[in-house]
């Protein structure tokens, strides 16, 4: 999130004195609840965007107008499907499609018991595939499509709800199930569970889904039961991450700085573009940060870029001396191969090797290694892989950490037991070496276009592609 946020504070005392009595006034006065019936859209309802709308067109807003589901506005031109939280104008969730529209007349979205976002002369670009009767915001901020209430139990059954399709970002008593994935903005990083596990990863290339921060169950108020069935997660509005395999107690209760403080407002938890994984708590008028799985900012998954050096302490540098750490990045390296090593013979031949003494890796206990009797040997089985991109060996223990993934960044210690071996190719090496080169542009967006020697233009793959 780019907004800079206060810390907790709590409300104050009158609000939490008198919101029960207004409560209370709206049950004897009923009709003031009457409002929330209006909070639903039926089959053939449908709209267009307002091209005089800037950020986010209200489409539907829930009973505490907290909570508005919309149009919003993507890179000026673009358009989203989107459940905002209304004070903060925060996206709480997004409608997961391919290819995003634009924010043109051409574009509408429309209730024929799915919602769907079409181009009707082009494509659907999104739907939800059902054959429901209404779509509903509840005041929780889930979006929902029910059949008609069934008369026999009174309850609607719910054919699709956005809680089911999280984004980044899971609100109070939204339930995050063993099937369901977070998903950084930039795509680079999700949230998944184990089966006794929160786990974040990191996708540094097309291959790879490297684990770098694991939380297991503590287990101190109730037992996993082998098959006793997967376990779900769940943000408490008291100020808590809870782990559950039933519902009965949580098996692992994981405390936020507001935990029990009984505070009024909205607490979420995103995984952010930098990969930590944040719980926020809406004030009132900012949000404050209420908790993060990783306050060492070393032990983020990429704090300095691809050939980074994080120490603590210190902050970043580059893994190679010969380099500076300038604009967030190393100029030497590129963040990945442009093809894969082991199946084109061209990438295998064109790197070089940098060594590096003192440097770590990070998330270590998360990493894969071997155990191997020398340096040399280390180097020597990453070195014959054409899967592996560079390798750390620690002389005291013997441990051969491989990377089988581009380089990220690296953790600097003061230790020289440690030593590293990392594979460059020539090609992205080159721009160092060219003192015209004037950097990378990443204005393509996903790849990142390098000008070899003048006339040759050749895109790399960029992360995450
Ligand atoms: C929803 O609330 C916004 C203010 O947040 C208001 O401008 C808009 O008219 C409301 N829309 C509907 C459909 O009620
Ligand atoms: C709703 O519209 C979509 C897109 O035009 C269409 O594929 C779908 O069959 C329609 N559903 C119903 C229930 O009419
Ligand atoms: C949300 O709605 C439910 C009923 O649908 C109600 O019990 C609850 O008090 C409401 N919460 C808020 C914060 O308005
Ligand atoms: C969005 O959809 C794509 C492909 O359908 C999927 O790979 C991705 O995980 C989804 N993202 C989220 C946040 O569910
Ligand atoms: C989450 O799951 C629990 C237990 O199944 C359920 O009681 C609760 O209503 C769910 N929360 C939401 C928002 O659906
Ligand atoms: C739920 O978990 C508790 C504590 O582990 C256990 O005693 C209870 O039998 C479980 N209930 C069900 C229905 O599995
Ligand atoms: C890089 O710097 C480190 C620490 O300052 C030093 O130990 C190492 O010899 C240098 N390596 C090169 C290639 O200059
Ligand atoms: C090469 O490295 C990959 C990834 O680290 C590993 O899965 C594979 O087993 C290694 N191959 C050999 C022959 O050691
Ligand atoms: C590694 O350990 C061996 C034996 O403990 C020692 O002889 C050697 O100097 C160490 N090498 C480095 C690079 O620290
Ligand atoms: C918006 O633009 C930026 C920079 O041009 C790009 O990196 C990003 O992927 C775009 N966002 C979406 C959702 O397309």
């Amino acid at each position: 999130m780019d907004r800079s946020f206060n810390s907790v504070t709590r409300p104050r005392w009158t609000q939490i004195l008198f919101l029960p009595i207004i409560s209370f006034l709206c049950m004897l006065t009923w009709p003031c609840t009457a409002d929330a019936a209006a909070q639903e859209l039926h089959k053939g309802f449908e709209a267009t965007p307002n091209p005089s709308i800037s950020s986010f067109q209200p489409l539907l807003n829930d009973s505490s107008d907290k909570f508005s589901f919309g149009f919003l506005r993507v890179n000026s031109t673009q358009l989203a499907l989107a459940v905002l939280h209304v004070p903060s104008g925060e996206p709480l969730w997004i409608a997961n499609s391919t290819t995003l529209s634009r924010w043109s007349d051409h574009t509408k979205t429309f209730f024929n018991g799915s919602l769907v976002l079409s181009d009707p002369r082009t494509r659907t670009f999104w739907s939800t595939q059902t054959q429901g009767d209404k779509l509903v915001l509840l005041n929780n901020s889930n979006l929902q499509i029910q059949k008609a209430l069934d008369n026999r139990n009174n309850v609607p059954t719910i054919l699709w709800q956005s809680f089911d399709h999280p984004t980044n970002t899971l609100v109070e008593t939204q339930n995050f199930t063993s099937t369901m994935t977070l998903v950084s903005s930039n795509g680079l990083y999700s949230m998944r569970l184990g089966n006794d596990f929160i786990g974040l990863y990191a996708k540094f290339d097309s291959d790879s889904d490297q684990i770098y921060w694991k939380h297991k169950a503590l287990q101190a108020r109730a037992q996993i039961v082998e098959g006793g069935g997967p376990i779900h997660v769940r943000v408490d509005p008291d100020g808590w991450l809870g782990m559950y395999q039933n519902e009965t107690a949580p098996v692992d209760v994981e405390s936020f700085n507001s935990f029990q403080r009984t505070l009024e407002g909205l607490l979420m938890v995103r995984l952010e573009p930098d990969g930590n994984l944040k719980a926020y708590y809406w004030s009132g008028s900012s949000w404050g940060l209420d908790y993060q799985a990783i306050s060492d900012t070393c032990e983020l998954p990429n704090p300095c870029g691809s050939y980074g050096l994080c120490t603590p302490g210190t902050g970043c540098s580059c893994l190679d001396n010969s380099t500076e750490f300038s604009s967030g990045e190393c100029s030497s390296g590129s963040p990945s191969y442009s093809n894969d090593p082991c199946t084109d013979p061209e990438s295998q031949n064109i790197i070089r090797v940098l060594r590096r003494e003192g440097v770590d890796v990070p998330f270590k206990e998360l990493m894969r290694y071997e155990t191997t009797s020398s340096l040399e040997a280390c180097e020597n089985s990453c070195e014959t892989n054409c899967s592996c991109y560079g390798s750390v060996y620690n002389n005291a223990s013997g441990f051969c950490y491989i990377l089988d993934y581009p380089i990220q960044t690296l953790l600097g210690t003061g230790d020289d037991n440690k030593a590293g071996y990392f594979k460059i190719r020539e090609e992205a090496d080159k721009k160092r070496m060219d003192p015209g080169f004037r950097g990378g542009d990443r204005s393509a967006g996903s790849g990142f276009v390098m000008f070899d020697g003048g006339n040759r233009v050749r895109k790399l793959q960029g992360l995450g592609e």
